[in-house]
């Protein structure tokens, strides 16, 4: 019978690009939802950009528009990142929309009249320069228990204690690097221990891997379950809850009903039943998340749908993060690529294919081997898949296909039988089974083309029956081959289509035999991996990362499955050594003469001084450089230096850098020994003035 699935993944920060950790997760849901369609099932992809919270709002004040038009550009920029490897919502909202705001009212209605809210005055870390409450990765300080130094809010890295904000000593504000204050603000919180029983029970109803069950059973669910405050005074990016004005709901109450909002938009686009799919107990709801977030989407959105009666998760297919070479990924390193940068230089289903033979069902992080890569879809994808069709189809572009299926020692029956187990694998997540069994029909497949040779008989007329029956065998098992690798190759399905003259849009075609049609003219279906282009990539991410930006690409957010290693404090470029750049690039450059008015140590920072600079007439901008080491802060008020004064915002740990001052250096910024001088024009020269 068919199934009617809803399928979701994590919905990206609207803060931040969309890179190859993130990828893990929706090239894994895409598959696995192609998988379905293919199957014969009712399937829909929803997906949308999460956009609320404090992060955004620090950055649209930084950038100096407003929140919406950064979520507008945001939410193409990812849009055009997915579809450049072919991931394929079936709706892709945002959570900045009246539907959401709409069913967010409806949960909190329910939440509160099951008597699960209570309110609580608490205090928090205040950053008076910023007005804003500290949420934990907003506060840097010393911790609590071992005294290490420069420990975020929520947890030590170096003795794993976990505490609050405000039991650091010495807490700095990560926004403007002031100390802040402690403040009493009320907040609202969901007594998630009334739905005890409830979540005991459900964690154990199939919907989760193994590792997770005992996870959230050893974690948390042996004792009593703690209050979630859902509520952020103002001000904050998000919906202010309507019974309590001038409190918002924490970010993380309004994403996951994100889902739920971009389904609805679907529903109304298409003219379903928003019911018929979050209220109703036959459709089966699957979410693919990133294991860092795993109790948001195991205790309280299941406590959210429960007590407003909508459908509880089927699944939730919790994946690990995406180490690259070993590590964890490393701007430094060139290892925090892109989508849009892996896009300039390599076909995105080389990455399909790597990431499908990678995962598992299980919740394990997974490792991004760049010459693995290379050496598996070359040997794999080029060497045996295509292999098969660029051997047979030139030749039966003359033959056409024979009208029956010749004696091929039983291979298409045999990969035929294999359909229900790959099928199998596909839906358990265990992708990597599912290839091994692909790849093993493709070796058996090859190894008969070789046997019959159609090369040598080509030119043979007595033998035109032979040779239009080896293609025939070549390509039916070619072709039984792309069903199954549907999912993974979008693309190359397509390709095939094309070149077989058929629609592969169903499973049971992996049973049928394509005869008696045409063959068309043979065109590349892949080419092998080129070295120079995973060169181009890692180079080009480094020096993407090393040039501060407010685009987001530093986005802390990794809540589909990334790890990432940060870039520290510094605003030191690295040298850009053999890049040429045209003139026209260079002019867009706006270097300017500026006045030092102000200049003050970063405590906390290692190299950085605080800088305000003057461009003359009124203008100002705020620098975070990285001169500690060679310059005392009072000795470079009213110095005349050179900056760059068309840099995007950054937000850094202790503020925002608006400009980068200009200054040389022999070594490696930081290094002991490294020194630094800073560019200042002759005499005469006045704040404002542009180089020319
Ligand atoms: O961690 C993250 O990246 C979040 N933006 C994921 C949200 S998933 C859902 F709940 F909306
Ligand atoms: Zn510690």
């Amino acid at each position: 019978m068919k199934r009617k699935i809803l399928v979701t993944s994590a919905l990206p920060y609207a803060n931040g690009h969309i890179h190859i950790g993130h990828l893990v997760e929706y090239i894994q849901t895409d598959i696995w939802v192609r998988f379905q369609k293919l199957y014969g099932n009712d399937c829909v992809y929803i997906c949308a950009d999460d956009t609320h919270g404090t992060t955004m709002m620090l950055r649209a004040r930084a950038e100096g528009r407003n929140e919406e038009e950064i979520i507008g550009l945001m939410n193409v920029a990812h849009l055009r990142d997915f579809n450049g490897f072919g991931i394929e919502f079936d709706n892709y909202g945002s959570t900045h929309c009246e539907e959401n705001r709409t069913l967010c009212n409806e949960i909190w209605s329910a939440i509160r009249k099951a008597g699960m809210v209570e309110e609580k005055e608490i205090e928090q870390l205040y950053d008076v320069e910023a007005k804003t409450f500290l949420a934990d990765r907003f506060v840097k300080g010393t911790c609590p228990k071992c005294g290490k130094k420069y420990q975020y809010g929520d947890n030590c890295e170096a003795c794993g204690a976990h505490y609050s904000p405000a039991d650091l000593t010495d807490p700095v504000s990560t926004i403007t690097g002031t100390v802040p204050e402690i403040r009493k603000s009320k907040h609202l919180f969901v007594n998630i221990e009334i739905e005890h029983q409830f979540l005991n029970q459900w964690v154990h109803s199939g919907a989760l891997q193994p590792e997770i069950e005992n996870y959230l059973s050893g974690q948390f669910l042996g004792e009593p379950l703690h209050l979630w405050d859902v509520s952020r005074p103002e001000p904050y990016f998000g919906f202010e809850i309507p019974d309590s004005p001038g409190n918002y709901w924490y970010v993380w109450f309004d994403a996951p009903t994100g889902y739920m909002a971009s389904t609805w938009e679907w529903c109304k686009r298409k003219g379903h039943d928003f019911a018929d799919w979050w209220k109703n107990p036959a459709t089966e709801i699957h979410h693919f998340i990133g294991k860092d977030i795993t109790y948001f989407h195991t205790l309280f959105w299941p406590t959210m749908l429960k007590t407003a009666e909508f459908t509880l998760p089927k699944k939730i297919h919790i994946h690990g993060f995406l180490t690259v070479n070993g590590e964890k990924m490393a701007k430094r390193r060139g290892t925090f690529i892109l989508a849009s940068t892996y896009l300039k230089y390599l076909d995105p289903s080389y990455m399909r294919y790597f990431y499908a033979s990678k995962l598992s069902s299980r919740v394990d992080d997974m490792d991004l081997n760049f010459e693995e890569l290379e050496s598996k879809v070359n040997a794999d994808l080029v060497g045996n898949v295509v292999n098969l069709a660029s051997r047979t189809a030139k030749f039966a572009v003359h033959t056409g296909l024979s009208d029956y299926y010749p004696d091929d020692n039983g291979l298409f029956e045999q990969a035929a039988m294999l359909g229900d187990e790959i099928a199998e694998a596909y839906e358990n997540g265990d992708y990597g089974k599912a290839i091994r069994l692909i790849m093993e029909c493709g070796n058996r497949a090859n190894k008969f083309i070789e046997d019959a040779a159609p090369w040598t008989i080509k030119l043979d007329p007595a033998r035109k029956t032979d040779l239009r029956d080896i293609c025939t065998i070549g390509l039916n098992l070619f072709r039984q081959i792309i069903v199954y690798l549907a999912p993974v190759l979008p693309k190359l399905k397509t390709q095939v289509e094309e070149l077989l003259n058929c629609k592969i849009d169903h499973w049971g075609l992996s049973k049928e035999h394509l005869l008696g049609t045409q063959v068309n003219p043979y065109k590349h279906l892949m080419t092998r991996v080129e070295k120079s282009g995973i060169t181009k990539i890692i180079e080009e991410s480094k020096q993407e990362n090393a040039v501060p930006s407010a685009s987001g690409n530093n986005s802390v957010g990794v809540g589909v499955g990334n790890s990432v290693e940060d870039s520290g404090d510094s605003l030191t470029a690295e040298p850009l050594l053999e890049t040429k750049i045209s003139i026209d690039d260079f002019t867009k450059v706006d270097l300017r003469i500026a006045r030092i008015v102000e200049a003050s140590e970063v405590k906390e920072a290692r190299k950085l001084l605080r800088l305000k600079l003057s461009l003359g007439g009124g203008e100002f901008r705020n620098v975070f450089a990285g001169i500690k080491a060679a310059y005392e802060p009072e000795k470079l008020i009213g110095r005349l230096v050179v900056c760059v004064a068309n840099l995007e915002p950054r937000q850094m740990k202790f503020g925002t850098s608006e400009a980068m001052i200009v200054a040389a250096g022999s070594g490696n910024a930081g290094v002991a020994g490294h020194e630094i001088f800073l560019l200042s024009p002759d005499n005469g020269a006045k704040p404002g003035m542009r180089l020319h």
